[in-house]
């Protein structure tokens, strides 16, 4: 199949989270089944910077509503896949991809990716690459849903070509003001409450779940909880209605990346057969945070962007309550000002037991999941979540919330009861983080026998990208098979 793949952001070039690592590694894997696959993203600051790239067209001309806008695509590859670059220079020559300084959404962010959207399809149309699948992710891509639409009627050439639109997170949706929709080509038909229409603005994502001709989410739990009340953030009914053409596929790992044995960053390398490299790995963990270097204390380990998803309301309380007891938190995160504030507090008051590097660093990423003798990862809600499948591949055991692909990817007790993967707890509280912390505590210091097996036991999981990409061209294939929604 020819798939084009639309994303905002892709490993290599830029990323701000888990949706980047499976930008690269599905198509990749898509790749390696013999697909042609092609990713489209805006030419960003950073990756303008590099000038890694050379002129694929030199002007292409978009129509966005009354106006004709000119950009540059530029190409480059993630290892042999082609990437489309698009260069607006005025909507993409940013320091963030979607924030300001402030961390606030930048106003034209509708326009921006509306923008990337229809140029994606139409640079197709130059290339003469015409996909069969145009496959975008989150409400970036949305529109691309619905330009696809137009571009089936206008273009003999896109009448069999068809859509997925795939949620990696839910809870951003690009909202922006009703006065966008003449340049986003928004009509009467599609702004309407089954559609872009949302209390008067536009709302990307949910008018995607109309205009996508499939629709997945990243773990089957997350696409369950997506069509509840609780865990629609607001959409549930209009998932609910999509739900013959909305299915859950669990992302993959890409263990060439995370691999205990090969990872660069570690200072010693390790695996199943031979742990004592970890041990190694947490001694230079510990004194690279600024810890005492002591292999007899539970260290837990954080990386995360540092937002309420990731749960800190109920988490930073736990976390405060346990550093009572003989335990090392080694914590990496940037994000929102309030909880970077809360974990250096926490710091401050207990250096020898807490160490926090606010901060963006792929190095130390590594170095917390190898050295860490946990991973927690108590998230409010996580439609998949990448760290603890790396937790589980580098033998630290994940602590997480029973939510999305959380739950679908650790458990604490197999089915008979025996040992698992990692220690869980239900419900958002302090007091079920902190039991679940004190389980995974007593686990390692009292159970030794207990602690070895269920690193074992994660260290065996795999979660290949060569399967979740075998599921994708089964959803590929149905919306082949579909008419047009
Ligand atoms: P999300 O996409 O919601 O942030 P995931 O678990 O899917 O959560 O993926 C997060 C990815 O971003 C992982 O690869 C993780 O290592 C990385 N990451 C998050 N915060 C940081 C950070 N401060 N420094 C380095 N890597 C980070
Ligand atoms: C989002 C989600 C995360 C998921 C990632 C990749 O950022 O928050 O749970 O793993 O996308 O799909």
């Amino acid at each position: 199949m020819k798939i084009l793949f639309l994303s905002s952001e892709a490993t290599g070039l830029i990323k701000t989270g888990g949706l980047a690592d499976v930008a690269r590694a599905l198509p990749l894997a898509l790749c390696q089944k013999g697909h042609d696959v092609r990713i489209v993203l805006p030419n960003y600051l950073s990756i303008a910077r590099t000038q890694n790239y050379s002129p694929a067209i030199p002007s292409l001309g978009v129509s966005m509503g009354d106006s004709k806008l000119f950009c540059a695509v530029q190409q480059t590859r993630l290892e042999k896949l082609p990437v489309y670059l698009i260069e607006y220079h005025d909507f993409f020559l940013r320091n963030h991809p979607y924030e300001d300084v402030a961390g606030n959404p930048h106003p034209d962010n509708g326009e921006r990716f509306g923008f990337f959207c229809k140029a994606a399809l139409q640079l197709c149309l130059a290339e003469n690459f015409i996909p069969d699948i145009v496959h975008v992710n989150d409400w970036q891509g949305a529109l691309a849903c619905l330009y696809l639409h137009q571009y089936r009627t206008t273009y003999s050439e896109f009448a069999g070509t068809r859509s997925l639109m795939t949620i990696h997170n839910g809870g951003y949706q690009g909202h922006c003001s009703a006065s966008a929709r003449s340049f986003l080509e928004i009509g009467d038909d599609w702004f309407r409450a089954a559609g872009f229409e949302d209390h008067g603005q536009i709302n990307l994502l949910k008018g995607g779940l109309r205009a996508a001709d499939q629709l997945n989410a990243v773990s089957v739990g997350y696409a369950e909880e997506l069509r509840t009340p609780l865990g629609g953030h607001g959409l549930h009914e209009y998932y609910e209605a999509r739900k013959e053409a909305f299915s859950g596929i669990l992302n993959g790992c890409e263990y060439e990346v995370w691999n205990p044995s090969t990872d660069p960053f570690l200072t010693t390398s390790y695996d199943l057969g031979n742990l004592s490299g970890k041990i190694q790995c947490k001694s230079a963990l510990q004194a690279e945070m600024g810890l005492k270097e002591v292999p007899e204390v539970p260290l837990i380990g954080i990386v995360s962007r540092l937002t309420r998803q990731k749960g800190f309301d109920f988490s930073l309380p736990a976390i405060a309550k346990v550093l009572s007891k003989k335990v090392q938190f080694a914590i990496l995160g940037s994000g929102e000002r309030w909880i970077v504030e809360k974990i250096a507090r926490l710091s401050e008051m207990n250096p020898e037991k807490l160490q926090f590097h606010n901060g963006y660093n792929e190095a130390l990423a590594h170095r917390i999941e190898a050295g860490s003798d946990f991973f927690l990862m108590p998230s409010l809600y996580e439609p998949c979540g990448l760290n603890q499948m790396y937790s589980l591949r580098y033998g630290t055991l994940p602590i997480v919330r029973a939510v999305g692909g959380l739950r679908d990817t650790v458990w604490e007790r197999d089915v008979s009861g025996g040992d698992g993967t990692g220690f869980l707890f239900t419900e958002p509280n302090a007091d079920d983080t902190l039991a679940a912390i004190e389980r995974g505590i007593d686990c390692f210091t009292n159970d030794s026998a207990s602690f070895q097996n269920r690193i074992c036991l994660g260290m065996r999981q795999r979660f290949s990208w060569k399967n979740t990409a075998t599921q994708y061209e089964k959803v590929y294939s149905k919306a082949l098979k579909s008419p047009i929604n």
